[in-house]
């Protein structure tokens, strides 16, 4: 897109001030027949959702809340990798933006200290082994103050303000991270997994470290030691046993 210096990220922006979620707002455009690479950014969200139905808090104008449409020619196994492209992007724009250390936690967060600073949540539509689309739903949080977030987020949420002490101006912001999304797309594309994951091993804060692992059948203590190929990341269990655990089922928390 012109004036931002991408190819694809960005060739179509679609600005709403409300919506209920960007990523249901992507789906229904792809559906249409929108373009890769569109855009679509609301100021605040009202049912804003994280996975597994979660809610998402989206304050008016004082984050990034946009989904981008994709459309990857990729095998179905292949998809959950696009969540880690787009994690390496997204922690490396704000590095080089903000120097704000954000590190990446399995499968889909960012985190500085342990705080959350963005999530992302990564929608497919296919069929049998057909990828018909991809929505790549990114939240970022930028300038949300401490006395802000709701008290279930007290101690568990940052943003760029809290973490810069200034204000951030939020349309550069969404540039840097087109330009990195395009970045790390095409290289997934053009050279594979292997870079993507590299890079992801390098600025990942939950490998190699004691972890409990939630799931629908209960919780468990291990210690995380590596993502494999497709992205699925390996727990050795106390009894030595290793367990590979795919995202969208599993919830991780460090010990
Ligand atoms: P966690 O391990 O942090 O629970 P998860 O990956 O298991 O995360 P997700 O569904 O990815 O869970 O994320 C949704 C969760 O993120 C919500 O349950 C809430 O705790 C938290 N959350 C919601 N809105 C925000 C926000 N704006 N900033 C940071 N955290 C948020
Ligand atoms: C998570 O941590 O579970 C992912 C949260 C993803 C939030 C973003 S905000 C833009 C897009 N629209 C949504 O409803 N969710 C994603």
């Amino acid at each position: 897109a012109e004036g931002l210096g991408t190819a694809v990220m960005g060739s179509r922006i679609e600005y709403f001030v409300d919506l209920p979620t960007t990523n249901d707002e992507a789906k229904k455009l792809a559906r249409a027949g929108y373009p890769e690479g569109t855009v679509v950014v609301a100021e605040t969200q009202s049912g804003g959702k994280g996975r597994m139905g979660r809610f998402w808090f989206s304050p008016r104008a004082r984050g990034l809340w946009f989904s981008v449409i994709l459309r990857p020619p990729v095998n179905l196994v292949e998809t959950p990798q696009m969540t880690m492209v787009a994690a390496v992007a997204v922690a490396l724009a704000v590095r080089e933006h903000t120097g704000v250390a954000a590190g990446i936690k399995w499968p889909n967060d960012l985190l500085v200290e342990g705080k959350k600073l963005c999530g992302i949540l990564v929608e497919l539509n296919a069929e049998i082994d057909r990828v018909n689309f991809m929505v790549a739903g990114i939240g970022l949080n930028i300038n949300i103050d401490s006395k802000q977030f709701p008290p279930e987020l007290v101690g568990i949420a940052t943003s760029l303000k809290i973490e810069t002490g200034r204000h951030i101006p939020r349309v550069p912001v969404l540039r840097v991270l087109l330009q990195s999304l395009e970045i790390w797309y095409q290289r997934w594309l053009q050279e594979g997994f292997a870079p993507v994951l590299e890079k992801w091993r390098e600025l990942c804060v939950t490998l190699d470290c004691p972890v409990t692992v939630h799931t629908i059948k209960g919780s468990y203590a291990g210690h995380a030691l590596d993502v494999d190929e497709t992205g699925a990341l390996l727990v050795q269990r106390t009894d030595g046993t290793v367990e590979r655990l795919v995202a969208g089922e599993v919830s991780l928390r460090k010990r």
